[in-house]
This record gives C-alpha cells, sequence and structure tokens, in this order.
C-alpha cells in the first residue's frame, strides 16, 4: 500500500503506462494522470492515441485542466520530436503542479524541461517512486546510457541447469504454461536473437503466439551461414523479418536466401560489440531477447552483457553433466568471476517456476 498521494497517484502511470509495452519501443512507457480537487480528471499512456505522448493525450481529452496536478512517472519532454513539446501543453492548459517519477536520461532535457516549467510558476515535484520508474523503463535508461539494444535472457532448464541433452534432441523442457507466457516476452521485444545451433536442431519458429501480434525481427548469428534452406525461419522470412549475421561467402545459397526474403548482414567485425551496434543503429532494435541456446547466452554471459534474465525451471534434473547448459562458457571461470544478478520477481507456472533477475547494469541505475 502507498501511504502518501503521490505514491499512490504515481503508481497509477506506472499501471497505465504498461498498456504500451510492445507497441512503443524505441520510446518510453509512459502514464498520465491528472488530478482537480482530490479527484482523477483525466488520464491518458503513450501508445493510446497513436505516437502522442502520455501528458498530450490526458490533456487533449476535453476538460477544464486550469490549477491541476499532473502526474506523469517520466519528465515531461520539451523538445520537438514527432509530436510538439508536452512542456507546452502543459502551460498552455494552465496546470499548477507537475509531479514526476524520474528525470529524463538525456541530461540537456532535464534542465530545460524544469526551467520552462518554472518559469511559467509551476510547481515541480520529482523522485516519486523513483526505482519503480526507472524499473519500468530499464530498457530507456540502458539504451541512453550504452547506446545498445536492452538484452534480456530467457531460457527453459532443468534443476540443474541443463536446457538440451548432449545428443541435442529436441524436445520442451518446460510445460505449455511456460512456453505461453513466454509468447507474453517475445512481445515486449523489437528482437529476438538465437545461436545457429538452435536453428539446426529445434527448427524454431521464433514468432508470436498471442491474440496481439507485431512485427519481431527473427536474428541468428550464423558464422558459416550453416542454415538448412527449407527450415521454418527461411520459408517464412517473405512474412516474417528474418536477419541471418555471417561470415561466409556461399554465393548461391545466399541469392537463395535472399529470394526468400531473409537478410543477410555480413560482417567483418564479428565481435558482439559490432552485432549489437548494428543491430541498434540499422535494424532500430533496442530491446533485444536472448534466446540461446548455451553457447550463445554463455558469449554474451561472458561480456557481461545480460542486462536481464527470466528462468523457466522444470522440475526434472538431467543429471548429466554432458547435456547443454544454460550457459556453455568452454573455459574455467573462477568463482570470483561469476556473474552477480538481483533478484526481481517469481512466478509458479503449475509445477514449472519462473524466476526473474536484473544484471549488474540495470541494478546500477537503481543506486
Ligand atoms: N531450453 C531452452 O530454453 C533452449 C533455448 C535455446 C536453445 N536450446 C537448446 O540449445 C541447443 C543449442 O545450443 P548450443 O549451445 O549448442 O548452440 P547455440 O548457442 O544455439 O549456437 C551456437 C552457434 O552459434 C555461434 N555463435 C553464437 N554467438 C556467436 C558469436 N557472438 N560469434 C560467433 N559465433 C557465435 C556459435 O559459434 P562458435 O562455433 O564460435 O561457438 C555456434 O556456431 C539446442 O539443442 C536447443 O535445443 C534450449
Amino acid at each position: 500500500m502507498y501511504s502518501d498521494f503521490r505514491e499512490f497517484y504515481m503508481k497509477q502511470c506506472l499501471d497505465l503506462a504498461l498498456y504500451g509495452q510492445g507497441i512503443v519501443s524505441p520510446n518510453p512507457l509512459v502514464g498520465c494522470i491528472i488530478v482537480k480537487d482530490n479527484k482523477i480528471i483525466s488520464t491518458g499512456f503513450h501508445g493510446e492515441n497513436g505516437f502522442f505522448h502520455a501528458e498530450r493525450v490526458a490533456l487533449m481529452k476535453p476538460g477544464n485542466y486550469e490549477g491541476a496536478t499532473l502526474f506523469v512517472n517520466l519528465q515531461p519532454c520539451s523538445h520537438f520530436g514527432n509530436t510538439p513539446p508536452c512542456t507546452d501543453i502543459i502551460i498552455e492548459k494552465k496546470i499548477s503542479k507537475v509531479i514526476y517519477g524520474i528525470e529524463d536520461p538525456n541530461i540537456d532535457s532535464v534542465i530545460y524541461s524544469d526551467n520552462e516549467l518554472k518559469k511559467n510558476r509551476i510547481i515541480i515535484e520529482k523522485n516519486i517512486l523513483r526505482k519503480e520508474c526507472i524499473l519500468l523503463n530499464r530498457f530507456f535508461f540502458i539504451n541512453h546510457k550504452k547506446n545498445r539494444p536492452y538484452i534480456f535472457g530467457k531460457w527453459g532448464q532443468t534443476i540443474d541447469g541443463k536446457i538440451a541433452d548432449y545428443k541435442f534432441k529436441s524436445k520442451f523442457i518446460t510445460n505449455n504454461q511456460s512456453r505461453q507466457h513466454s509468447h507474453n516476452l517475445r512481445f515486449s521485444a523489437d528482437g529476438i536473437l538465437v545461436g545457429i545451433n538452435t536453428v539446426l536442431n529445434d527448427n524454431p519458429m521464433l514468432n508470436i503466439r498471442l491474440k496481439k501480434s507485431k512485427n519481431l525481427k527473427r536474428i541468428v548469428i550464423d558464422p558459416d551461414l550453416s542454415i538448412k534452406t527449407d527450415c521454418n525461419l527461411v520459408k517464412t522470412a517473405k512474412k516474417i523479418s528474418t536477419i541471418i549475421f555471417s561470415k561466409a561467402f556461399q554465393c548461391e545459397k545466399e541469392l537463395f536466401l535472399k529470394d526468400n526474403g531473409v537478410i543477410i548482414r555480413k560482417l567483418e567485425d564479428f565481435s558482439i560489440k559490432n552485432i549489437l551496434r548494428v543491430l541498434y543503429i540499422e535494424f532500430n532494435v533496442k530491446i533485444l531477447m536472448l534466446e540461446g541456446g548455451g553457447k550463445t547466452l554463455g558469449k554474451f554471459l561472458k561480456k557481461k552483457l545480460l542486462d536481464e534474465i527470466f528462468v523457466y525451471i522444470a522440475p526434472i534434473i538431467s543429471g548429466d553433466k554432458n547435456s547443454v547448459s544454460c550457459s556453455d562458457r568452454q573455459e574455467y571461470v573462477d568463482i570470483d568471476n561469476f556473474t552477480q544478478f538481483k533478484f526481481l520477481g517469481h512466478k509458479i507456472i503449475e509445477d514449472d517456476i519462473l524466476l526473474n533477475y536484473i544484471g549488474e547494469s540495470v541494478n546500477c541505475l537503481l543506486e
């Protein structure tokens, strides 16, 4: 429960903002509530009305906003982007107080926005439910801070951390409900990335199987271009964006793949850093979901690039040390260099458990 009325209304902004999840990236999730005489007189969220920001959506609804207090989880913008500055409409509608959760990650915007409001004698309060506000938009803050996609890993494993047997026999480890649940994670991302072995062994679709849909980009790291030309990804590449990162030259195969809608992005610099740069800048992937397998997850883990993880644990044990681990790093890792995560939440899904952790990169934002 929130004892403070500001926290109470801010929590409602956060709940409203969530309606934009999976829709508004690369923009942040923002919700807005306008209160006058202790009553909510308007609400809005980014994504509700096309591309308008939450404050503008709320203030465009008919009503008398003079003297009202506007609550919003992110500092109102003061610049022209696809839409005019939110500070303009806040001033025009004679709002008397703005209470926001967290400052914009762009420092120039922070000062300018506050100054605009103060110049017009609008009272400002900030840092209400600050941690919750950062957590909601952790992808947006990481994008700005690191200039790369927000990366979250997801896998299903046995109790002893195995994601496949050592012969790569393809079989689901987790239950139906867990797999259904993970489609919501796919929906929240802009792109979903796997290593080539996962494509060769599992022949996945990597699509979203929910009532709502979006054009999620499917991305494969395939250094030798060994993808099979009749696999599900290739067969559906004309309908769902499919990008392959490769460094091999196989003219005929490349032509076939391209004719079938696959985008082949050749890279000389095949480092993860460069792959992420290309995804972020060329393909506009701001939120990247990493679905394995073990080698690929291991490479990202080694570079400390997992901002968050979702681990579905099934009530089974492999018991075979040669089964594929969730992170298959083929090297000695000193106990002092194990990667630390911070617990964020859990969910019981029938007899599976979903564990959710944030990495150091996100934890740092909260301090
Ligand atoms: N339970 C689950 O949630 C889950 C999810 C996904 C997959 N899986 C299972 O995992 C198994 C496959 O795992 P895996 O570890 O063998 O393979 P993988 O991670 O799917 O693919 C590894 C391949 O991708 C290449 N690769 C990945 N990132 C690279 C990078 N940054 N630079 C260069 N090459 C890169 C690897 O190169 P190198 O040759 O350099 O290593 C290797 O060729 C499958 O059988 C599948 O069933 C399970």
